[in-house]
């Protein structure tokens, strides 16, 4: 078979196909969006860094069962939200909603409770909800979480919080708050819970359907609805700290006592009680502050002590405590307070040389020479696809790189090449065999 010849034109396609769309819900990131996730990951790694906490990936797609015992049969999530389906081997999976119960799985599989505990781990990716979207709710979005595995000790609640703190702290936020709550044992919250739903069932005629429906199914959601009339009965309902057993309470009470001691900012708060089924003891979310109130709408992040979940999930009692931040939203309001961390953004790094070509001979070259820089650990960027000189030292000065190394055909031939002081404007010739003991001697690597 012959090739085409240059000149034979490439038929047009007669339909103009209809573009596919995103999925609703999803969303994408595009390069100047990412500045504002590099800047945050980056705050996020030095954070961590000083807890000593690993990083760790785990899947996206895990077992619905995972999460059906995990997060919790009643919750939200589970009932409504959950991307779920039947493989073509007819295993049930899902995409995870969440974190937690991913990375509980990944402690007892992998054997992690025989390391020396507590084991510290943290991990940022997508989680997935179908939730109706709307301002600052995705069905598909991106969490920081970090996990303490294998400790019951208080100070390490305070310690979690306070990463969370620090880096909205860092990040220059000011405009949020930190509610805190326990919500005790399995003990001492079913206690609680009988109380609360005598009291709730004598005033059932005043809940909303939802919290009728909940009264049910898990009393304790009923706590932290949003309805105007429902929260009239909840100011009067009994509160879940009057209730704790003798270890919650103590337990609690150091916590506060950390907090207070690092001056972190918090407000103690009896109806916090999370969306999640998994947590004992310390509860705690971040709300953002608009117009200077705080609401739970579009809360930055949350979390608290999982004491349970590892042996609910089938591994050994182990105490544990997390928390997790959302990406998106913290990046909006980092947004939103004017001009904050704006300056510190990282943009594209700052390169030291460019490389310039001209005619084919040497873009054949180019790539070659590259792979040569790179090695040596010289910063150097290209602009391969042009042809002109004029447009790629246009391109050079535009980077502010200090010099270009410029290659034509006569270079090629004769192994030399031509070095550019961009800011003099000084060429000089070279042999290529000079040329990483020059590019060092001129940027004193
Ligand atoms: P969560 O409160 O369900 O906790 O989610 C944590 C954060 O993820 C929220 O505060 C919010 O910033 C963000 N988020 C949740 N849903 C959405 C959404 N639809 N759109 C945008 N952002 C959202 C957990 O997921 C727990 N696993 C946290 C944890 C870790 N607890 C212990 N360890």
């Amino acid at each position: 078979m012959g090739r085409p010849k240059k000149s034979v034109k490439m038929p047009r396609l007669r339909v103009r196909k209809k573009p596919i769309q995103r999925v609703r819900g999803m969303h994408d990131v595009l390069p100047p969006e990412m500045n504002y996730w590099n800047y945050l990951e980056e705050i996020v790694r030095e954070v961590v860094s000083v807890f000593s906490f690993q990083k760790i990936e785990t899947p996206i797609l895990e077992q619905t069962e995972l999460f059906q015992r995990g997060t919790g049969e009643s919750t939200d999530i589970v009932q409504k939200e959950m991307f779920s389906f039947v493989d073509k081997g007819g295993n049930n999976l899902s995409l995870r909603p969440e974190g937690t119960p991913g990375i509980v799985r990944a402690y007892t599989e992998n054997g992690l409770h025989v390391l020396p505990q507590p084991v510290k781990l943290y991990y940022i990716g997508p989680m997935f909800r179908r939730e109706r979207p709307q301002s600052g709710r995705q069905r598909e979005f991106h969490q920081l979480n970090i996990e303490v595995l294998g400790n019951a000790k208080p100070v390490l609640d305070a310690e979690v919080i306070f990463i969370a703190w620090k880096i909205l702290e860092k990040l220059g936020l000011s405009k949020f708050e930190i509610q805190v709550n326990s919500v005790g044992c399995r003990l001492c919250r079913g206690q609680y819970k009988e109380m609360l739903v005598d009291f709730l069932s004598s005033n059932k005629q005043r809940l909303c359907v939802d919290c009728k429906r909940r009264l049910k199914n898990n009393p304790l959601r009923v706590l932290d609805c949003k309805n105007r009339r429902c929260q009239d009965v909840i100011n009067d309902a009994p509160q879940i700290i009057d209730y704790l057993c003798e270890e919650c309470h103590d337990h609690f009470k150091d916590v506060l006592e950390y907090l207070d001691e690092s001056k972190i900012p918090y407000n103690l708060n009896s109806k916090l009680v999370r969306g999640l089924d998994y947590y004992t003891k310390t509860a705690f979310e971040i709300w953002p502050v608009e117009g200077g109130e705080a609401s739970s709408q579009n809360s930055l992040g949350g979390g608290g002590r999982y004491d349970d979940l590892v042996e609910i999930l089938g591994g050994r009692e182990t105490p544990a405590v997390g928390m997790a931040l959302g990406i998106e939203r913290v990046i909006d309001i980092l947004k939103k307070e004017e001009g904050k961390g704006k300056d510190k953004l990282i943009t594209v790094p700052k390169s030291d040389v460019m490389l310039i070509q001209l005619g084919d001979m040497a873009r054949k070259r180019a790539l070659g020479l590259i792979n040569l820089l790179i090695d040596n650990k010289i910063s150097v960027i290209e602009c391969l696809q042009k042809d002109s000189i004029r447009s790629q030292l246009k391109s050079a000065s535009g980077a502010g790189v200090k010099c270009a190394l410029i290659l034509g055909q006569k270079e090629v031939l004769d192994k030399s090449i031509l070095i550019r002081d961009m800011e003099s404007g000084i060429q000089e010739v070279l042999s290529q065999d000079n040329i990483i003991s020059e590019l060092k001697k001129r940027l004193r690597k």
